[in-house]
C-alpha cells in the first residue's frame, strides 16, 4: 500500500472542470485517493462509485464521504481501473486523475503511469469505452511529461473523440483536463 495522495493542482484542475459539468444520473471517479473529487461528485450525480486500487485510499475516500454524510449515494470499491464493472454499465460521467510521470518501474502507484506516462491511461480509456453511456463523458487528467501523442493514437483506435477542457502550467510540466466521448 502507498501514501494516500493529497489533493494537488492536478486534483483542484479536475475539480474546475467538473464544475461545468452537467448533473448526471451514474458516475464513477477511478483512483479516488483522499475522496475529494468523489465527495464533489455526489453533488453532480444521483450516485457515484468511488474506485482505488490502493486500499488505504479506498479508507481516506470512506472516511471523507461519512465525514461529510455522503455515504447514501456513494459506494467505494477497491480495484483495477473499471475491472468490476460489466460491459454496459452506463455510466455519464467518468472521471480519472491518474498517475501520469514516465516511469518503467511502477514504483508509486499515484504517480508513475507506465514507461511513457500513458500506459495506465491507456488501458483506462479502453475499459472506459465498455462501461460508458452513449451520450457519457470522460474527463481524464494528463500532462506534457509524457506521450501524449500515444495517448491521443489509441483514443483514436478506440473511436473516442477528444477535447481539451482546462489546463494550467507548472513549474516543469502543463497539466490539462481531456474530455473523451464516443464518436458519432
Ligand atoms: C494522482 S492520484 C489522484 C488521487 C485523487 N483522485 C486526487 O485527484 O487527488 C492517482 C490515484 O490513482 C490510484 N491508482 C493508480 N493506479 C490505479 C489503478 N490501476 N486502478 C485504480 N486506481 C489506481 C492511486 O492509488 C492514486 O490514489
Amino acid at each position: 500500500m502507498n501514501e494516500v495522495y493529497l489533493p494537488s493542482e492536478d486534483t483542484f484542475l479536475l475539480m474546475d472542470a467538473i464544475k461545468d459539468v452537467p448533473y448526471v444520473k451514474k458516475a464513477v471517479e477511478v483512483g479516488s485517493g483522499s475522496g475529494l473529487v468523489s465527495a464533489m461528485l455526489t453533488y453532480k450525480s444521483d450516485y457515484v462509485i468511488a474506485t482505488d486500487i490502493d486500499l488505504n485510499s479506498c479508507y481516506a475516500t470512506l472516511k471523507r464521504l461519512r465525514k461529510h454524510g455522503q455515504r447514501t449515494n456513494t459506494d467505494v470499491v477497491c480495484c483495477n481501473l473499471l475491472s468490476p464493472f460489466r460491459e454496459g454499465s452506463g455510466f455519464d460521467l467518468i472521471v480519472f486523475n491518474p498517475p501520469y510521470l514516465p516511469d518503467e518501474c511502477l514504483k508509486d502507484a499515484s504517480v508513475f503511469g507506465g514507461k511513457h506516462g500513458v500506459e495506465i491511461s491507456i488501458e483506462f480509456l479502453n475499459q472506459a469505452r465498455h462501461v460508458l453511456s452513449r451520450s457519457g463523458r470522460v474527463l481524464l487528467v494528463v500532462s506534457s511529461v509524457s506521450d501524449l501523442g500515444k495517448l491521443w493514437r489509441a483514443a483514436s483506435r478506440l473511436k473516442l473523440d477528444h477535447k481539451m477542457l482546462k489546463s494550467v502550467r507548472l513549474f516543469f510540466e502543463e497539466i490539462s483536463v481531456v474530455e473523451f466521448k464516443k464518436s458519432a
